[in-house]
């Protein structure tokens, strides 16, 4: 686990679009897994102005979104396909045949999550998996007691996290209480993960995932077992961390 501090959210979204951005380069045809919330919207901004500034290109690549709120249409302003739409996918140029994300009214739930999972493992599994963690722990809509083996399933939202969501809906009752969900062995399964973290209150939750005990109540905090899982998060996101000393010792010595 590597956990890298920087001062603000640009930075840190500069950064983890830099490593993405390198990725593409090295391998143009790059499988990329995508999360929606807050965290990420600087990142697309910046991805976004590396394709227009710098030539950054998508035509290759591949995404796979982390969730979807069941029985939300992909046209609900709400739904995460919409905000994929109109936060990303709609200013680069990745081929709509290749953007993934579960599909909320699906009739099907297990063989739509089974075919899910068959479709990232065609494709030759995620290559850098972007992570949020909700106030909650969670990542993706594994919420706290997921199986750490968990696949693509459908999970019932915490009220905690409904709350948290409802900023995206008219109203708390319009909030769905279900999803559908990569699990945390997806996310396991990817070959590097990128979690941002922003804000006094993700410090308590990122202090338990990098440093407390692996245990399903911080789902998060399964991330320890990842061969390359790395955090970037702001100051007051960090703010919680004991070893916060010797993070920024490792980054200073770190050519990469
Ligand atoms: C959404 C997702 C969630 C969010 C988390 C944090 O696709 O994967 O785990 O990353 O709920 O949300 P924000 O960024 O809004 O604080």
């Amino acid at each position: 686990m590597e956990v890298i501090v920087q001062p603000t959210p640009p930075d840190a979204a500069r950064m983890a679009a830099t490593l993405v951005a390198k990725a593409i380069r090295r391998k143009p045809n790059l499988v990329l897994g995508l999360a929606t919330g807050s965290t990420p919207l600087m990142l697309y901004g910046e991805l976004i102005r590396m394709h227009r500034e710098e030539g950054l290109d998508f035509h290759h690549v591949t995404t796979f979104n982390l969730d979807e709120y069941l029985g939300l249409p992909p046209n609900h302003p709400a739904s995460y396909r919409r905000f994929m739409q109109e936060n990303f996918f709609s200013h680069i140029n990745l081929s709509p045949q290749r953007t993934f994300v579960p599909d909320g009214m699906t009739q099907d739930i297990h063989r739509h999550c089974h075919e899910y999972e068959d479709l990232i493992v065609s494709c030759g599994g995620i290559d850098i998996q972007i992570l949020g963690i909700g106030s909650d722990g969670h990542i993706g809509f594994n919420e706290p007691t997921s199986s750490l083996a968990s696949r693509t399933r459908e999970k019932a939202l915490t009220e905690q996290t409904r709350r948290d969501n409802a900023r995206f809906f008219a109203t708390l009752d319009e909030v769905p209480h279900n999803c559908l969900t990569m699990g945390i062995g997806t996310i396991l399964a990817s070959h590097q993960c990128l979690l941002l973290a922003f804000g006094p209150k993700k410090a308590d939750v990122v202090a338990a995932a990098v440093e407390g005990p692996v245990t399903s109540m911080v789902p998060a905090s399964a991330l320890q077992f990842h061969a390359d899982a790395k955090f970037i998060v702001d100051e007051p996101a960090a703010a919680k961390l004991k070893l916060r000393a010797y993070y920024d010792y490792v980054l200073a010595h770190n050519p990469g």
